[in-house]
């Protein structure tokens, strides 16, 4: 690692959406193999990492130990401590790349990295918010550090960190199966324009799982009418192939969002559903005028509600 170098890298990391989504049976790990079609969508989170030298003591030594930090701002509570993801992210590159911590306290005399983390995508409501901080901290530090890990190691760090966060690595529109963590790029034509309905009461996401696996909701839906949609970039055909099998479940658990679904599409989505393990819901809309049209109707059914297009690109870099 060349590591030492002061400097400040900005991350803009997309939200996600699952366009499709089937729970399959549950492994010996406790987790569900998954058949999901993922795209990023334009919504995002924003991660600003700095390298700060200045209060770094002059012995070589010292700099063998890095100091990390993290604040947030923006939309929504999360967690600043050890299990926020973004700073979990940042201890697993640390130590693939070899960088000690000063985790254990004391008085700190090597370089600092302090994370700004500003919130956009709801937290804790299936957009892989999260999982989302987690990449842009993998490729902001990969950057500011100069670790130079290429994207391949990045997604064997991310795999272990969650099993959003692959994807969330390299962005676009890919399918993903296992745990989800074993994704690749599809053909994606078009343009989506999203009315995304946000609720603020949160799910957790095993709890989710656990309700799926208890109110008996799987299918044998398969991911082919998405896939083709998405090769022709018919949004009309996107809206009604759209599927998800944790819907059901999360309705279950949080009964309001069947209104809520049901009021995008009465106001003219093309199609509408719980996004991941919700309570996000997403309408699709037949264009940029159509999404404000669609989230006028239905903004007093949610607590916020956001236009966003998709698919978005990965994880952006700006140097400062
Ligand atoms: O991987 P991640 O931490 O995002 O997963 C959150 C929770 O979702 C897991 O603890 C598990 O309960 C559930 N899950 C699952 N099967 C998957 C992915 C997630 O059961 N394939």
């Amino acid at each position: 690692m060349g590591g030492v170098v002061p400097g400040r890298v900005r991350v803009r990391v997309p939200a996600k959406v699952n366009l499709f989504l089937r729970v399959g049976g549950v492994r010996e790990d406790g987790y569900h193999d998954l058949v999901t079609v993922l795209q990023s969508i334009s919504l995002h989170d924003t991660l600003l990492a700095v390298l700060d030298v200045s209060g770094a003591s002059a012995h070589p030594a010292a700099r063998r130990f890095m100091g990390l930090c993290l604040t947030v701002d923006g939309l929504g509570a999360v967690p600043t401590g050890e299990d926020n993801l973004a700073l979990r992210a940042a201890r697993a590159l640390m130590s693939q790349v070899g960088i000690g911590t000063d985790r254990a306290g004391g008085q700190h005399e090597g370089p600092v990295t302090r994370l700004h983390l500003t919130k956009r995508i709801p937290v804790a409501a299936g957009m892989a918010g999260g999982s989302a901080d987690a990449a842009a901290a993998l490729v902001a530090l990969n950057h500011l550090w100069q670790a130079e890990l290429d994207r391949d190691v990045l997604r064997e760090l991310a795999a272990e960190l969650g099993s959003d966060v692959p994807f969330c690595v390299a962005g676009g529109t890919a399918l993903a199966t296992g745990t989800g963590t074993s994704t690749a790029q599809v053909l994606a034509r078009g343009t989506y324009h999203w009315v995304v309905g946000v609720t603020d009461a949160e799910l957790s996401t095993p709890e989710v799982y656990r309700a799926h696996d208890a109110v008996g909701t799987a299918t044998d839906a398969q991911p082919d009418a998405v896939l083709q949609a998405l090769r022709t970039g018919d949004a009309e055909a996107l809206g009604a192939a759209l599927h998800n099998d944790l819907e059901v479940a999360a309705m279950h658990l949080l009964p309001e969002l069947v209104a809520k679904r049901d009021a995008l599409l009465q106001a003219g989505a093309l199609g509408a559903i719980v996004s991941g393990s919700g309570p996000t819901v997403l309408g699709l809309a037949a264009s940029a005028q159509e999404a404000v049209a669609l989230a006028a109707a239905v903004e007093s059914m949610f607590d916020r509600v956001e236009i966003a297009l998709s698919p978005a690109g990965g994880p952006e870099v700006a140097s400062e």
